[in-house]
């Protein structure tokens, strides 16, 4: 797949070198230096490059939008039409300060950027994970056990490319139904912060969900 990365940073960069890495052309952009945009792109190898969120959007089977909440409309203006794309998207819609939700509960930041996006197909995929785990899984995507991903979106054609991208990560999907459930992920990412940033054992952390019972 072509792959646009809006937001090159913590998020972006990592799993844009991960899809790199799993055989996917990969567009990084939106990042203040265009050097970082084409060190990463350098460090990737074969198939990534460094160009603006429009070259990112140009052609793109999928984008990545990782940039924090402030920074959203400032890089959909940038990506100009993304009309008929599969948007994945793990930002979280946190305050300035990143300490809470700004939009909770009644609605999603997933919701919120499909309403801002119409013509576009949202789905919400690896917010719910620290950028710090992210290589380690990729590292040991040939274990028989993965961590659990949920995915949550309401096209089916568009929850189906993000669930190839989770694997390709090294993750196990987890489709939560449709993108309301982002009410629930997202909130469930800051108990993963909490379990990773404050504890002793480092923020090297993912999650697995099992299901006992009958088959
Ligand atoms: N980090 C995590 O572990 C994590 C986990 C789950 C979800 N998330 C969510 O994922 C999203 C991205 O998080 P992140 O940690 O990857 O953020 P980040 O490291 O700050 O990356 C954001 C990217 O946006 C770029 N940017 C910011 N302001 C800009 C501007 N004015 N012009 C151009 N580029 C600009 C940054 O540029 P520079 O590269 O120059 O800084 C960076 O490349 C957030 O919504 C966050 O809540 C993060």
């Amino acid at each position: 797949m072509r792959i646009g990365i809006l937001g090159s940073g913590l998020m972006g960069g990592k799993l844009g070198a991960i899809f790199a890495r799993a055989g996917h052309d990969v567009v990084f952009s939106y990042a203040r230096s265009e050097r970082k945009l084409k060190r990463l792109a350098r460090e990737a190898g074969r198939g990534a490059r460094a160009g603006t969120p429009g070259d990112a959007a140009r052609g793109a089977d999928a984008m990545l939008l990782a940039v924090h909440w402030s920074r959203v409309d400032d890089v959909l203006e940038q990506a100009g039409d993304l009309s008929g794309k599969t948007i994945v998207t793990c930002s979280l819609p946190m305050n300035e300060k990143d300490t809470d939700l700004v939009i909770a509960h009644t609605s999603s930041g997933a919701e919120e950027l499909a309403r801002k996006l119409p013509q576009s197909d949202v789905v919400s995929a690896f917010g719910t994970v620290p950028s710090e785990v992210l290589f380690a899984v990729f590292d040991a995507r040939r274990r028989a056990k993965r961590p659990s991903l949920v995915y949550c979106g309401d096209a089916a054609r568009a929850k189906k490319v993000a669930a190839a991208l989770i694997r390709d990560a090294g993750f196990e999907p987890v489709d939560a139904g449709p993108l309301r459930i982002a009410r629930y992920t997202e909130p469930f990412t800051l108990l993963v912060a909490q379990l990773a940033y404050e504890s002793d054992e480092g923020p090297e952390l993912a999650y697995r969900f099992e299901r006992f019972g009958k088959k």
